[in-house]
Formats: structure tokens, C-alpha cells, sequence
């Protein structure tokens, strides 16, 4: 595995691999790895030649009271972690090479990235899209690879790609579970014994809440007040919002059909987790 920190090393190296005709598959994270991250980079060293991983906790796109100081971050641990995984190169650009003096330029995916998520966090879209489309021109792969846990994120950079016209396609991973159904995270380290003994309580929410609509229910507020009443009664996490949208639109649907998107944020004291679920409705059967 090469390590690199430069733009014009990381090009003059996969330009090479281009030349070669090989297939340039790409993860993008902010590191402190678990098997979620893992797992994406599997998936494209399955389906490409050669596989990049960029590591860079990106201050644009964490809010003036969010966590940027306290994000985990170990570089040792993280290189240990991902020997096993065959990846190729691992790029890890200091702020002054992705943010050079004097940087304006910013991207704004409209309407999507200010409803569930980023209606808490302003902002926070804008800077995942404009590092992701810098990072995207950087290493200019065929495949990049983006994990469902933050389905929202993936709505937001499958808009830009689309609109802007990068040429690369996006593969999206299922997301990774503990054995008790949490989602992996890097922040679920914040949690004490107690919060990560309830968290589990996401997931089986939203699991419950599948079985209600597998059953036959179509009203999304009876899901989400499901949902909520389930999450309050066995954990002491806050909730900031469960959401029942439109898969593709992210926008709120009141009767539910076609792909819907179970979303939900909680808050276990200062930790935010979130998780969801996509659910293909089946439509009414014709008499
Ligand atoms: P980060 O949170 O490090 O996540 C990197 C990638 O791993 C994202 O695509 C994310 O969706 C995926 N991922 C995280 N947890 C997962 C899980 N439990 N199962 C499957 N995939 C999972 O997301 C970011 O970084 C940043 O916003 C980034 C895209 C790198 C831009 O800065």
C-alpha cells in the first residue's frame, strides 16, 4: 500500500494505473475505521484494479458547536486496520492541500441537502459536496463507493454527479451492524456502557416499523409515531427527528408508496447516531 499526501503524486501514480487500462475504484472517509468502511473497500477491490482510500476529516462540513476537535482520528491504528484489505493507495491530504490560502469555492446541491439531517445541520452538505467533488477531481476514478448509513449523503453527491456530470459511477453498500443490529460508527466509541446497552433500540424500531408496513400499514405518521414512542419508552436518546421521505426525492411523503426512506437522528447525551431503512412499498393489489 502507498501512502500518499500530495495531489501531484497521487495523479502521477494513477495516471500510470490509467494507462494500464486498470480500473480506479474510490472510498472517500474521514477515517477511524470499522468494518463498514472496510466493507466498501472490499466491494471495490472486488469490482476494480486498483482500490483508493482517502482519509481526511473535513472541517468544512462540521458546524461551529459539532464535534471537528474531538472527531477520532488515528492514522496508526487506521493504516494497521486496512493492511489485511489489499487497497492500493491510501491518500491522506493535509488541510493546506485541500483547502489552499484564500479558498471560495463551494458546492450547494439545493432542495435535498436542508430537509432531514441538514435541517439541523446548516451547512453540512455544502461542505460534504465540495470536498467530495474536489476529491473526485483528484483522484478521477471510474467507481466510487458510498455506504447507506448516510443515505442522505448519498442523495446529496448522486444529485451532484448527476447535475455536474462527473464521470463516475456510484456503488452504494449496505450498511454494517454490530451483532445487537447498531450501525457502525466512528462515533459510537462516544458512547458510555449504559447508551451503547440501549442504542440497539434504533434499529429494532425501525425494524418494527418494516413489519408494520409489511402488514399492510401506509400511514407515515402512525410509522413515525411508532417509531418515537418505541425509542422513548426503551432508551433515554433524544430525539431529533424520524422521517418517512420519498427514496430519490428525500421529500415527505404522508401515504406510503413506492421507496420509502425510514430516517431517524438520535441524540444518547452529546453522541448523535443515525440510521435508516429503505422500504419498497408494494402497491395496493387491483380488485
Ligand atoms: P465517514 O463517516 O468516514 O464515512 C465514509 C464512508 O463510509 C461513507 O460512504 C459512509 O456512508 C460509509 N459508512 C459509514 N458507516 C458505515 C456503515 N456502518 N456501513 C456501511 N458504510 C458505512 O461519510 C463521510 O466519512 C464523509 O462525509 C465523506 C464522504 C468522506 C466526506 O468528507
Amino acid at each position: 500500500m502507498r501512502v500518499i499526501k500530495t495531489i501531484t503524486q497521487l495523479r502521477k501514480e494513477l495516471d500510470k494505473a490509467r494507462a494500464q487500462g486498470q480500473k480506479i475504484g474510490f472510498v472517500p472517509t474521514m477515517g477511524y475505521f470499522h468494518e463498514g468502511h472496510l466493507s466498501l473497500m472490499r466491494r471495490a477491490k472486488k469490482e476494480c484494479d486498483i482500490c483508493v482510500v482517502s482519509i481526511y476529516v473535513n472541517p468544512k462540513q462540521f458546524g461551529p458547536k459539532e464535534d471537528l476537535r474531538t472527531y477520532p482520528r488515528d492514522i496508526k491504528r487506521d493504516r494497521a486496520m486496512i493492511r489485511k484489505e489489499n487497497v492500493d493507495i491510501l491518500f491522506i491530504p493535509s488541510d493546506n492541500v485541500v483547502y489552499p490560502n484564500r479558498y471560495l469555492t463551494y458546492i450547494d446541491v439545493e432542495k435535498i441537502s436542508n430537509t432531514l439531517c441538514g435541517k439541523y445541520r446548516p451547512g453540512h452538505f455544502k461542505g460534504v459536496a465540495t470536498v467530495v467533488a474536489k476529491l473526485l477531481n483528484m483522484v478521477a476514478p471510474d467507481v466510487m463507493y458510498l455506504g447507506q448509513k448516510d443515505a442522505q449523503q448519498v442523495a446529496v453527491l448522486s444529485k451532484m454527479v448527476a447535475d455536474l456530470d462527473f464521470p463516475v459511477n456510484i456503488r452504494v453498500v449496505l450498511t454494517a451492524r454490530e451483532k445487537d443490529g447498531l450501525a457502525m460508527s466512528s462515533r459510537n466509541i462516544f458512547l458510555t456502557p449504559q447508551e451503547r446497552a440501549q442504542a440497539p433500540v434504533l434499529y429494532r424500531a425501525l425494524k418494527y416499523a418494516v413489519g408494520r408496513i409489511q402488514a399492510g400499514e401506509r400511514s407515515a405518521p402512525k410509522i413515525i409515531s411508532t417509531i418515537r414512542k418505541i425509542i422513548t419508552q426503551q432508551s433515554s436518546g433524544r430525539i431529533q427527528y424520524v422521517a418517512c421521505v420519498d427514496a430519490g426525492t428525500l421529500e415527505p411523503v404522508g401515504v406510503l408508496k413506492h421507496r420509502v426512506l425510514i430516517a431517524l437522528a438520535v441524540f444518547f447525551n452529546r453522541t448523535r447516531l443515525i440510521d435508516n431503512v429503505i422500504v419498497p412499498i408494494k402497491s395496493a393489489r387491483k380488485i
